[in-house]
């Protein structure tokens, strides 16, 4: 019940204010796209700018007027504002307007609701709303009650005219507890998935860039995709047999977006999380659009936020059928490392050329080795068959054992620079050193790049 989808269409009108303090603001046409994703309609659109919010309307008396009379005219039911607003300013608005007022959180949670389709993306989503719908329970509803089931209506604020603090405590409670339980499975999940060695292709990337799409393409399942943003609102896992490689695990997520309100983040870090434990990342842009480096930038940080930034990135320039003269193609770094390739998710051109890079890279995160342990080393043999590293095994007449290892070259690496294990190779010892001392150089190299892109964010003017 809590998450159908009315149809409204509400008459809205759209409010943007610049805030002179404020140095980065979204941009009022993506607000735009926001709206409508949520089935609103957009009648009217006001802008202004201002040195700071008024504690009590946000906005000032003339700027309150214009939107008042913008509320008379269109006879809207519903104004939309660009900015998170107080509870009380929501109240004083609503009162004023006489007419439901929503922010951009409780816009972004109404869409959120709309798209989650896993048990779990519906538990968290419906504990976000719930947090932010206990700080404004007193509003004066009275007057508007009888637009139940509109935007900022659904799932959870459907029934927040009957809910007390209570029974939202109660709720909440009860929500978290299903949460640990979902995720002791998802945990579970991936354990397996760790111990059978099949590696994580995670896609990320700003909500609309073609994810769910190119999921669709890659594994051939049939998952919901709509020209709205967010349409995928869960992780969603599908394995696929990689060509010249084998099996892989490909995880569509969640769409990121700039300034995603703090209890979503909260909410999603658990999906969020599991990107960071992939193998690889595939960066979705959406080529065409003229904004992409801002919103790579803005995938970035959410990316370094939960811990993501090291994974090995691929960037996925998609949406090549719109951009005249783009042939799909691979960009290679200075090693000769696929790091970008250009396609469409839409046509099907190019993904030949993804899989292909995609295979390159995660072969280069696994090592086949022959490696040689001595009768003494009976508790490492079996940790490397716990973890099914093992694919087969000889023994020779001192006793020794002769492995044939395939793992993560990370982990071979150490336990060759530990002197754990004797390899069979006999230049893996310096292979070893070698793969250690390029992973330092580029994670030095990523620390400095990522001090000079703060350094031109924070220090421009
Ligand atoms: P969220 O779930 O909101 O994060 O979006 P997403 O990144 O999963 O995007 P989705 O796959 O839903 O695609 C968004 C829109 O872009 C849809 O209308 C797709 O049909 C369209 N699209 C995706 N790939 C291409 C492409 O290669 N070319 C063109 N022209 N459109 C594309």
């Amino acid at each position: 019940m809590f998450f159908e989808r009315p149809d409204s269409g509400e008459v809205s009108i759209l409010v943007h204010i610049t805030i002179d303090s404020e140095s980065e603001r979204d941009d009022p046409s993506e607000f735009e796209e926001l709206a409508l994703s949520a089935g609103a309609m957009p009648v009217d659109y006001i802008t202004g700018t201002r040195r700071q919010p008024s504690p009590s309307y946000f906005v000032g008396t003339g700027k309150l007027e214009e939107i008042a009379e913008a509320v008379r005219a269109h006879k809207a039911e519903l104004v939309l504002f660009n900015h998170a607003l107080s509870p009380s300013q929501e109240r004083n608005l609503e009162k004023h307007l006489n007419c439901r007022v929503l922010d951009r959180t409780g816009l972004i949670l109404d869409i959120f609701a709309q798209r989650a389709r896993s048990h779990e993306g519906k538990l968290q989503v419906e504990l976000a709303q719930l947090q932010h719908l206990s700080t404004r329970l007193k509003r004066g509803w009275t007057h508007l009650d009888r637009q139940k089931g509109g935007i900022g209506l659904r799932g959870a604020g459907e029934t927040q005219l009957e809910l007390d603090q209570r029974m939202i405590r109660q709720r909440i409670k009860s929500i978290n507890k299903s949460l640990d339980k979902v995720r002791g499975q998802r945990e579970q999940g991936r354990r397996a998935r760790k111990r059978a060695e099949i590696p994580t292709v995670s896609l990320v990337g700003y909500t609309n860039a073609g994810k769910s799409t190119l999921f669709n393409n890659i594994t051939e399942a049939q998952t919901y995709a709509a020209d709205q943003l967010f349409a995928t609102l869960d992780s969603t896992l599908r394995r696929i047999n990689l060509p010249n490689f084998g099996a892989t695990i490909v995880a569509d997520t969640v769409g990121f977006i700039s300034h995603l309100p703090h209890q979503l983040v909260e909410a999603f870090r658990a999906t969020l999380e599991e990107t960071a434990s992939a193998n690889l990342l595939l960066h979705v842009v959406d080529g065409a659009n003229e904004e992409h480096t801002h919103l790579m930038d803005e995938v970035n940080a959410v990316l370094r936020e939960i811990d993501a930034q090291s994974v090995t990135q691929l960037q996925v320039f998609n949406k090549i059928d719109l951009l005249p003269d783009v042939q799909p193609h691979i960009q290679r770094n200075g090693e000769g490392k696929p790091f970008r390739v250009w396609l469409s998710a839409k046509t099907g051109e190019g993904l030949d050329l993804l899989e292909q890079a995609m295979t390159e890279l995660l072969a280069g995160t696994q090592v086949r080795e022959e490696v040689l342990l001595r009768p003494d080393q009976a508790r490492l043999r079996s940790q490397l068959y716990a973890k099914e590293f093992v694919e087969s095994e000889n023994i020779d007449e001192s006793g020794n054992y002769h492995l044939e290892l395939r793992m993560p070259e990370a982990e071979f690496s150490r336990l060759l620079a530990q002197q754990e294990l004797v390899s069979l190779n006999p230049s893996a010892g310096e292979e070893a050193q070698q793969f250690w001392a390029e992973k330092e150089l580029t994670e030095k190299a990523k620390d400095e790049q990522l001090a000079e892109v703060n350094a031109a964010k924070y220090c421009v003017n």
